[in-house]
């Protein structure tokens, strides 16, 4: 298969839509990272995505809707859910709510379970595309299941290291702009819980809740989305943490003021470091040389950075 690469104009929408309602896959931007979307409706369609990734089928998929309204259809919502809604849709906030009885999902996007991952993203192509489309796009991160995700159409297009010659076509929007994916919310036992460190802060999500998250990960050191299996993220290349310089032979990614041949943030910016994160880790692999990370602090986003900085280093 020919991965067509759509350009970001009315007549790459509606191509994007026309594949879609075909039941064939599509990879579209979205402001955290690009993701390979599918009609949530159509088990065939769904299956394709899971087969396209290559991703075991317990892990359950995000579904995308243009509003909050498009997403009441879907999950059952609280006023704490709703609060985070008001707060931070569109953007980069998933949450996991009870899924509607009847609603019309296919249970390969929840993976049989009762709960579904539900976010309306922000960026103007997603948008365009969810509105061409007409109906709820399951899209998980559209890169190979367990390599590094993708945030621009290149990454996404790469036979090697990407879905190029897998999947139908790719709506190029060019860079993300947030670079990480949405941070995950869930409510376990009433109680609010971060299922994964994203692209809006704990502390911001905290704050409209005005109460602590539960951090189930930290705590069991174990994954609480089904998906947070530990390598992932994965370059080709070993990843050594907390460098303060490169060893022999290996290609440095720094932070702040330490020196190296690429940089999340020279300035030591958390929001230009997360944007460049997986393009500077594509890069390096690409290199093929070892790469070592120098620290980033962990506060606002440097949670979700450092997160997948540890799957990326994970052993495999
Ligand atoms: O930013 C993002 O979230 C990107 C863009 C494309 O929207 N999508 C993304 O999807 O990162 P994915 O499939 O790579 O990650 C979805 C995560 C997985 O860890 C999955 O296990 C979890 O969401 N998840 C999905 N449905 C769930 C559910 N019902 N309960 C718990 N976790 C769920
Ligand atoms: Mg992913």
């Amino acid at each position: 298969m020919q991965t067509l690469i759509l350009g970001h104009d009315p007549q790459g929408i509606a191509a994007a839509a026309e594949l879609l309602a075909q039941g064939e896959p599509v990879a579209i931007p979205t402001e955290t990272v690009y993701g390979l979307a599918g009609d949530a409706r159509d088990a065939q369609a769904v299956a394709r995505i899971y087969q396209a990734k290559g991703r075991p089928s317990f892990n359950p998929l995000i579904v995308h809707v243009p509003d909050l309204a498009a997403a009441e259809r879907i999950a059952v919502f609280d006023d704490a859910a709703r609060a985070l809604a008001g707060a931070f849709w569109p953007g980069a906030l998933t949450m996991v709510l009870p899924l509607r009885p009847g609603a019309g999902i296919a249970s390969l996007v929840t993976a049989g379970l009762d709960t579904v991952a539900i976010r309306v993203p922000a960026h103007p192509l997603a948008q365009a595309v969810l509105r061409a489309f007409g109906g709820p796009l399951a899209a998980p991160s559209a890169n190979p299941s367990g390599r590094i995700s993708p945030t621009a159409a290149a990454h996404v297009a790469d036979p090697e290291s990407g879905l190029g010659g897998r999947i139908a076509a790719v709506l190029d929007g060019g860079a993300c702009p947030v670079g990480v994916e949405s941070t995950i919310i869930g409510w376990a036992d009433g109680r609010p819980a971060l299922l994964r460190p994203g692209g809006i802060a704990a502390q911001a999500v905290e704050a409209v809740l005005d109460r602590p998250l539960a951090r189930p990960a930290a705590q069991a050191g174990a994954p609480t989305a089904p998906g947070q299996l530990s390598s992932h993220y994965a370059p080709r290349a070993s990843l050594r943490l907390n460098a303060q310089a490169a060893r022999p032979g290996e290609v440095l990614i720094g932070f702040g003021p330490v020196p190296a041949e690429l940089s999340l943030s020279e300035a030591g910016d958390l929001t230009q470091a997360a944007a460049r994160l997986f393009d500077l880790l594509h890069r390096a692999d690409a290199d093929g040389r070892p790469i070592a990370v120098a620290p980033v602090p962990e506060d606002g986003l440097g949670a979700a950075i450092n997160d997948r900085l540890r799957r990326a280093a994970a052993p495999r």
